[in-house]
């Protein structure tokens, strides 16, 4: 009797155990079904791309007797209506959001004074350029509320399509999605002489790529999926500030100057009709030939520029394209490999105006082949830090050579999506995974998209000036992984020289 009643209370409370296991086995699966299925997005075929796409404008400048182009920008608060009379908070240069685009021809001497007058420290770092640490606008020149700051540099490298962003340690993320960016366009002879599409926001357009997400108020949601590791994730894309944009086409060939200025989305560009296109330029500049390509992948940071052919009264769409190179299916779903976008339409006008054949060859790249290289230098990409350093303002990294060229690899070791961007320089890409790459990776860059398994190897040569004193910043550029620490600083100094010491700084808290 008693050993029946126990017997069939054991049994009992096993069934209870058993069915408890079943429910969070069912709930948790379920659960796990629906942020699988939830996280994948998709505007495909959903836009309606009613709204006229904004042009930039092109900032203002003064000369002065010494020959500088002098700049004004200014960080302010803003508002602006994304969707008709429905306000949104935003930041911005010079304006509610975004900011001019600025333009400088190589030798020239620029400054650029920058006001800020939002209410906490922010920078401005100018991505790409080759200038002096002191004015790089990196976590080491910050510019308190109601301060000003004005570097000056002499642009001394090729055409090419640059930009400008907050780089505040542990802010960056949060300064740039609230409208924190513009583009910084540089001309040479050659590229004034060169048959490629040149007027401004008429045959050769800007092209600042974001993703954003509005919650019910239009204010911007910066919220961050439940498993996304990558950071803030977008359902959807405005392209200069502009929702469902369209642009009007007056030429047979026009310009895209792409930028990805998303915090943490990869787009892989091509057109709905899977025609081709040009890629003319990268990062750097221009390649030494057009190359014919389908698709062209830019992780944040990353710029393209690409020539497309319109016909008569044609239309075609700019589209993001699922990824198939973003590491196991996780990466794929939650880090946003498998989402996709239209993010343009180009509307040809009934009659186009003739362009000029697009040049053959637009001449030799000043990025080093490697040849030279001196040394070289090893950078495991994890999330918690690079070679298992987390960031820290008051350590030197790498101490570099000034003149000398140097070759990086670096590998990404944790299986999530990185990249890597090295201030100051622009390199080349001699391999990746050990073979010659794609046409895409073979110009001057500056950022390079590093998916899990990947491992690249890099040819930079140091040519500024020697400075121990001021670091350089080399990071990854998903603004949540550069904020968390996913960065080190590297100074140039003459050789012999070491490095000094640097104040740990001005520790940016997260607001
Ligand atoms: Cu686009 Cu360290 O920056
Ligand atoms: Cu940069
Ligand atoms: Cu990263």
């Amino acid at each position: 009797m008693s050993r029946f009643s126990s017997m069939s209370r054991v049994r009992r409370v096993l069934v209870v155990l058993l069915s408890l296991v079943t429910v969070v086995a069912l709930a948790s699966g379920g659960g796990f079904l629906w942020l699988y299925t939830d996280a994948k997005v998709s505007t495909v075929g959903k836009a309606d791309f009613d709204n006229a796409l904004a042009i930039p404008p092109l900032a203002e400048s003064t000369v002065r007797a010494d020959g500088t182009r002098v700049f004004d920008l200014t960080m302010r608060k803003g508002e602006q209506e994304f969707m008709a009379g429905r306000p949104t908070p935003t930041w911005g240069f010079n304006g509610d959001y975004l900011g001019p685009t600025l333009r400088a021809e190589r030798g020239e001497k620029v400054r650029v004074n920058v006001d800020n007058t939002l209410d906490e420290a922010s920078t401005v770092h100018w991505h790409g350029m080759h200038l002096p640490a002191k004015m790089d606008g990196g976590p080491h020149q910050m510019v308190e509320p109601g301060a000003s700051w004005s570097p000056r540099w002499t642009v001394d490298q090729p055409a090419a399509t640059l930009w400008y962003h907050p780089h505040p340690h542990g802010a960056t993320e949060k300064h740039v999605q609230r409208g924190l960016a513009g583009m910084f366009i540089l001309d040479d002879k050659k590229s004034g002489r060169l048959a490629l599409p040149d007027t401004y926001g008429v045959d050769d357009v800007p092209v600042v790529v974001q993703d954003v997400k509005f919650d019910g108020d239009a204010k911007f949601d910066h919220g961050r999926g439940l498993l996304a590791n990558t950071g803030f994730l977008g359902d959807r894309t405005m392209v200069n500030g502009t929702l469902d944009p369209y642009q009007e086409v007056g030429d047979e060939l026009v310009r895209l100057r792409l930028l990805n200025a998303s915090t943490a989305r990869v787009y892989d560009f091509g057109f709905d009709d899977g025609r081709e296109f040009a890629l003319v330029g990268t990062d750097g500049g221009l390649l030494e030939k057009p190359a014919r390509l389908k698709r062209v992948q830019l992780s944040p940071g990353e710029r393209a520029e690409i020539v497309v052919r319109m016909e008569n009264g044609g239309r075609t769409v700019l589209r993001s394209f699922p990824k198939d190179n973003y590491g196991d299916f996780y990466q794929s779903r939650f880090a946003g490999g498998d989402d996709s976008f239209d993010v343009l339409e180009l509307r040809a006008k009934a009659e186009l105006r003739e362009s000029p054949e697009l040049a053959r060859s637009f001449g030799e790249l000043e990025v080093p082949d490697g040849s030279d290289s001196v040394r070289g230098r090893f950078f495991g990409l994890r999330q918690s830090g690079i070679n298992s350093r987390p960031m820290d303002l008051g350590r030197i990294d790498e101490t570099v050579t000034r003149g000398t060229t140097e070759t990086w690899t670096v590998r990404n070791e944790d299986g999530v999506p990185h990249n890597f961007h090295v201030h100051d320089v622009q390199f080349r890409v001699l391999e990746v995974d050990g073979k010659e790459p794609p046409p895409e990776l073979r110009g001057a860059k500056d950022t390079v998209f590093v998916p899990g398994g990947r491992t690249v190897k890099l040819a930079m040569r140091f040519d500024g000036p020697a400075d121990p004193d001021t670091p350089y910043m080399f990071h990854c550029h998903l603004l949540l992984h550069e904020d968390q620490g996913m960065m080190g600083q590297f100074v140039v100094v003459e050789k012999g020289q070491r490095a000094g010491k640097v104040p740990a700084g001005h520790e940016h808290g997260t607001h």
